[in-house]
Formats: structure tokens, C-alpha cells, sequence
């Protein structure tokens, strides 16, 4: 069946009512999304169908004390702690880093790509990860390749809202969250990870603290060989030691150095599309530029691309090469180095 012949089945069966067969036609055009290569939006649409019918089965009269009652509350009170759930395009060559880091990615990539393999051999699966380093370096965008090359959803949790905002409940909270991506095969991704560590700084409730660290060791200890949790933090040094062994993998960022920049460049650049005004200048700015992070850098040089483009004469061809003013991009990136102080 085509495109067309699936979207006429589903309006139809849509507008009949027909729920048995709607759910059938959906189900087979997932299947057929995912052979035509078009696999995230055939996760995104079966998530959809999983959240409806998880709805539909909960929202007719339930009785109060229910099964379907607890889980009507769960299911709202889980949609107000996440805050995101994604799926990514993002590949490992979206990714500038040294080559330990590019091979740590990939090594946990291919475990999961291999799954089957290691069952059969019976060993033990990496599914534990923790990126860390400074802002602006590519534990997020880590977590996006993650999910890209395994063609997974995530789940994004942030760690610090929820410690801040309900700490009494974080512990439910959390089981919460690894119970229903677990059941859904979506990775967990925690950012904000050394919240853990923070609030028992400031925290008068060590008691509640403790009990959320032992759930989170409980958690990782227990998880499905197949679930997958990534972890984010710019302070490793305020986890604890017990929460650190726990995992499999450890990765970290650092800020880039001289040639990183340059091959961040190129990225920015895309092919040829657009070139230095003055290479050697520009070559001299990769060089003043180290001490920034792959983000600060990459503003810049957009920025610097953005004035360079609104700055042709009108009547210039638009679409013939742009040249990059590299003196806007030298002006740009000392203002950059001297707000932060570098
Ligand atoms: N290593 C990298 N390679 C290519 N682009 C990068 C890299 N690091 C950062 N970037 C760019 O900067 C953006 C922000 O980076 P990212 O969100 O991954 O930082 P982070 O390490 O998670 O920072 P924070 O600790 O503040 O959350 C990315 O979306 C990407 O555009
Ligand atoms: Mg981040």
C-alpha cells in the first residue's frame, strides 16, 4: 500500500468509528514508515498511539481507588515532570570531539546496535552513562547523537527541577519516570545530574536526600539490560563516589583546542556555501578562540555569517558565496572572551 491508499483507510475508519481496524491501518503504516526509512516519525506516531490508548483506557468513569484512577494520576502527574520528550536526527558526525570521546560514543552506540549479540554470548550490557565536563561542550548534544543513531525516543528529565520543586517526592517520582521508559524503550536522559549532591549542601532534610541517592542507586542497579540512562553534569566533583562507580561509562568533554575549532568551523560552514573574506586572519581568530566553548564559538561565528548576509549590496547575487567579514567574527569573539573573562 502507498501513502495515499494509508491516510484514505485512516480517514475512513476515523470518520466510521471503527477503532479496531483504525488501530490496525495505524499499526501497519508504522511498519511501512519504518521501512521507508522514515523512522522518526514512525516513533513519534506510535507514541502517540501509546499515550492514547493509555489515555483511553483511563479516562472512562473510573472508580476511585481503581487501577485505571492510580493511573490516570500517575499519567498526569509523570506529563508535568517531563520536560521534553524527542526524537533526533543528530549522527556522530554532528559531533566534534577527540578521538577518545568520538570512540567512547560509538562503543556505547554499537553495544545497543549489537544487543542481540551480547545476549547470545550472555554478557552485560553498557547501558549506564554519564557525560560530563564544561557548559557548552556537548553532553546535551551527546545525548542527541545517542538517540539518533539508535533511533530511540528520550525522555529529558531535569533533575534540578524536580529535586527543587518537590524533593518529598522524588524518590516516586523518579521510580516513575524509569518505570514507564522502560516500558516505552525510550532512554532516560537526567540533565542537571549533580542536583543530587547540591541539595544536601543546603538541604535541612539529609534524611530525604539520602533516601533519593539510594533510589537512584536502586534504580541503576536494576534497570533493564535494554533501557538505557544518560546522565549530564559541569560538576562531577559534587557526586558521590557510590553514584559514580554506577556507571558503565564515563565521558569527558573538554573545551576545544585549536584544530577542534577549525573542524567546528567547517561544520558551521557547510561545505561551500560560505568562506573567509581572509583565511589567514580567520586562521588567526581559530587561534585567539581557544579558551571558548564549542557553543560560545559557533554563536559567533553565526552571528558574524547573519551581519556578513544582511550586509550585501541588494542587488547582489544572494546566492552566489557569501564572504564571512572576519572582522566582525575577531570583534565578535573578543567581546566574547572579555564577558567571560578569558
Ligand atoms: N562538541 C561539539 N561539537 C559540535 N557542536 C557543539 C559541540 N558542543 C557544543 N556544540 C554546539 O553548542 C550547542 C550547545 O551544546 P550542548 O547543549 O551540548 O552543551 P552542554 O555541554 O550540554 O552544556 P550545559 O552544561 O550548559 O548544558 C550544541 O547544540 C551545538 O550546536
Ligand atoms: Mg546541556
Amino acid at each position: 500500500m502507498g501513502l495515499q491508499d494509508y491516510i484514505k483507510d485512516i480517514a475512513r475508519f476515523g470518520l466510521e468509528n471503527d477503532q479496531d481496524k483504525l488501530l490496525s491501518t495505524l499499526n501497519q503504516f508504522i511498519e511501512h514508515s519504518k521501512k521507508t526509512r522514515k523512522v522518526n516519525f514512525a516513533i513519534q506516531l506510535q507514541s502517540i498511539l501509546k499515550d492514547n490508548i493509555r489515555q483511553q483506557k483511563t479516562s472512562s468513569l473510573t472508580k476511585v481507588g481503581s487501577d485505571a484512577y492510580f493511573s490516570r494520576i500517575e499519567d498526569r502527574e509523570f506529563n508535568e515532570l517531563i520536560l521534553e520528550k524527542i526524537t533526533s536526527d543528530y549522527r556522530l558526525s554532528n559531533i566534534i570531539a577527540n578521538k577518545e570521546i568520538q570512540n567512547d560514543l560509538q562503543f556505547f552506540i554499537e553495544e545497543h546496535q549489537n544487543i542481540d549479540v551480547l545476549r547470545k554470548f550472555e554478557l552485560p550490557v553498557a547501558n549506564k552513562l554519564l557525560l560530563h565536563g564544561p557548559s557548552g561542550c556537548g553532553k546535551t548534544l551527546a545525548s542527541y547523537v545517542v538517540a539518533g543513531e539508535l533511533q530511540k525516543m528520550m525522555i529529558v528529565v531535569n533533575l534540578g527541577a524536580i529535586v527543587s520543586s518537590k524533593l518529598g517526592e522524588t524518590s516516586k517520582n523518579l521510580s516513575k519516570i524509569f518505570r514507564s521508559a522502560a516500558a516505552e524503550d525510550c532512554i532516560i536522559f537526567i540533565d542537571e545530574f549533580d542536583s543530587l549532591g547540591k541539595v544536601r549542601d543546603y538541604s535541612q532534610d539529609h534524611g530525604e536526600m539520602k533516601r533519593v541517592v539510594n533510589t537512584i542507586l536502586q534504580l541503576f542497579d536494576y534497570l533493564p539490560q535494554s533501557s538505557i540512562v544518560i546522565a549530564a553534569t559541569n560538576q562531577k566533583e559534587m557526586l558521590d563516589e557510590a553514584l559514580l562507580r554506577r556507571f558503565d561509562f564515563s565521558i569527558g568533554f573538554e573545551l576545544p583546542n585549536a584544530k577542534e575549532i577549525k573542524d567546528l568551523v567547517t561544520l558551521v560552514l557547510k561545505g561551500n556555501k560560505f568562506k573567509f573574506d581572509n583565511q589567514i586572519k580567520a586562521n588567526k581568530i581559530i587561534k585567539s578562540a581557544v579558551g571558548l566553548s564549542y557553543f560560545s564559538i559557533q554563536k559567533t561565528l553565526i552571528t558574524t555569517i547573519k551581519r556578513s548576509l544582511f550586509a550585501k549590496e541588494k542587488n547582489e547575487n544572494y546566492f552566489s558565496t557569501l564572504k564571512i567579514n572576519s572582522s566582525i567574527w575577531e570583534e565578535l569573539v573578543k567581546n566574547e572572551k572579555k564577558a567571560l573573562a578569558i
